[in-house]
């Protein structure tokens, strides 16, 4: 198919005194000062209830940036029965119209709407400029267009035929809708959820995070601008739990696209069972989700100390930890313990904390004050736990913001607390082992948690990292050696997990995007 090839959008860079860097933060600051009053979205008319949730930005959380409007159950079944109405044109629609309406988003986003979106996630999500950039740039650009690509790679799969006989497969959009739940951490993944199943035909309600739905708001102007036909992404904003129970309870439900945690996640699965159980729906719901991570970083002693210092600094916190594939564990040879710790050390000492608005500040403030609450009650018990000690940070503060030093726990016991509960925030937790016994602490790595999202493996041997490769085959859907755990790129390293990190469909694939699709083969005689 002769459509535009994929390639990543480069990176914009910042630099200070750049007019790139002046246009944002004009932006950021334009933004920051005014009040937006952000509706729901059905069938493209934009609805506002005047039941408000005001916004406050994570670092800064006695200023208000706008609102947004609640649904009520009504709004939610008006939504479903919109977007099956607004399917039977768009499951007809041609590929190539689908195709030019996200290549048109893509571009969009890359050009007039990258501030905007950029300075809504800095604001709402508290991310600083890179990463920022990143996400709900680069990212998101990034899976409009590489989705586009791979789509026309599945309708291009077709089986033999012969003659007199025609064999094709229509890959056609489920009968239904899709239900896309995205979380707070990712603008990208807020984008990509409600549009990868809609790009294959289908239609979609999507629930933002309640914490996101600042910058989710811009992702519904930029699909309209783009030319998407109204009521084919409806977005709903409200009480998640009334959303989903009348969402999973319709008959319609076809499948569910879904970010989060993996508890939210397992109680998808039990109601979408009993609904299956009762004859409810008209097929078998696709379930799709990414859930939790513990995401680890085992170093053997052959490694380069400052390789595993950088990985471990970046990649435990980035984003204020906050990342599903932050480093959050690590294995650290004896040998290299001093040597290690002294380079994170002086690293972490660089990292600057504070609003996003001031550029040099690489740590934020952590999304809400639930999160704040969750993540400072795991460092406060390290102080009166007797086999785990914080050996950087430790200090925290929410009295203008939800601010949270990067924290590192040093531990003697393998399996303490921050070693197998995820807390999405900045802790890093380290475990030093004996050098000889390098191959037992894998062992170590694979059973101490349930998750099995990121990992990374540091050597500079390649027998060990053949081993070490073999022995955490099932503890990562995104495997990396000789670098950080985060940092995913679309078409590059397709992302996600199994066990209870998800159903490892990769975002960003074809993988992910043959979910969406109801397979019709066809034979036809001569
Ligand atoms: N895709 C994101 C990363 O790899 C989560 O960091």
């Amino acid at each position: 198919y002769n459509i535009p090839k994929a390639i990543n959008e480069p990176v914009k860079t910042y630099a200070p005194n750049s007019p790139e860097k002046k246009s944002l933060l004009d932006t950021y600051k334009k933004m920051y000062s005014e009040k937006v009053d952000i509706p729901f979205y059905i069938g493209g008319k934009e609805i506002r209830t005047g039941t408000t949730v005001s916004i406050h930005p994570p670092h800064d959380h006695k200023h208000t940036v706008g609102n947004y409007h609640v649904a009520e159950k009504k709004h939610i079944e008006e939504a479903v029965s919109n977007v099956l109405e607004a399917r039977k044109k768009w499951a007809a629609t041609p590929w190539q119209d689908r195709a030019a309406i996200f290549l048109k988003a893509a571009d969009l986003l890359a050009g007039p709407y990258r501030d905007r979106m950029n300075a809504a996630t800095m604001i709402g999500q508290s991310k600083n400029v890179m990463q920022a950039e990143i996400d709900s740039a680069c990212e998101l650009i990034d899976f409009f267009r590489f989705n586009v690509q791979f789509m026309t790679e599945i309708y291009a799969n077709q089986p033999i035929s012969s003659p007199g006989i025609w064999n094709r497969m229509q890959y056609r959009p489920l009968e239904g809708f899709i239900y896309a739940i995205t979380p707070f951490n990712f603008t990208a993944i807020a984008g990509n959820l409600p549009a990868s199943p809609v790009m294959m035909g289908n239609v979609c309600v999507w629930k933002p995070a309640q914490t996101q739905v600042y910058s989710a708001q811009i992702i519904m102007e930029l699909f309209k601008e783009a030319g998407l036909p109204d009521g084919v992404i409806n977005m709903v904003t409200g009480d998640p739990k009334m959303i989903t129970e009348v969402l999973l309870d319709n008959k319609h439900f076809a499948g569910i696209h879904f970010t989060g945690s993996t508890g939210v996640f397992n109680s998808f699965w039990e109601q979408i069972g009993k609904n299956i159980n009762q004859g409810k729906y008209v097929s078998y719901p696709r379930i799709v989700g990414e859930t939790g991570g513990k995401d680890f970083v085992w170093m053997h002693p052959s490694a380069d100390a400052k390789q595993v210092a950088t990985a471990l600094s970046r990649g435990a916190f980035e984003y204020q930890g906050q990342k599903c594939s932050a480093a959050s564990r690590a294995y650290i040879p004896k040998s290299k313990w001093n040597e290690v710790q002294k380079l994170v050390k002086a690293d972490l000492a660089t990292m600057k904390m504070g609003s996003p608005e001031d550029t040099s500040n690489f740590i934020n403030a952590v999304i809400d004050k639930k999160a704040f609450d969750r993540v400072t009650s795991y460092i406060d018990a390290v102080k009166s736990d007797s086999d785990a000690e914080i050996i950087v940070g430790g200090n925290y503060d929410d009295s203008v913001g939800y601010f949270i030093e990067p924290t590192v726990i040093l531990t003697t016991n393998p399996k303490y607390s921050t070693m197998c509960t995820e807390l999405f925030g900045p802790v890093l937790t380290i475990y030093v082992y004996e050098d000889e016994e390098w191959e037992k602490s894998l062992t170590l790595v694979d059973e101490t948690s349930q998750y099995a999202l990121t990992g990374a493996i540091f050597s500079g041997d390649r027998y060990v990292i053949d081993i070490a490769t073999n022995a955490l085959e099932n503890s990562a859907g995104n495997f990396y050696i000789n670098d950080k755990p985060t940092g995913a790129v679309v078409g590059q390293q397709p992302f996600g997990g199994a066990r209870a990190s998800g159903t490892n469909d990769k975002a960003g694939s074809v993988w992910n995007l043959l979910r969406w699709v109801n397979n019709r083969t066809i034979k036809e005689t001569f």
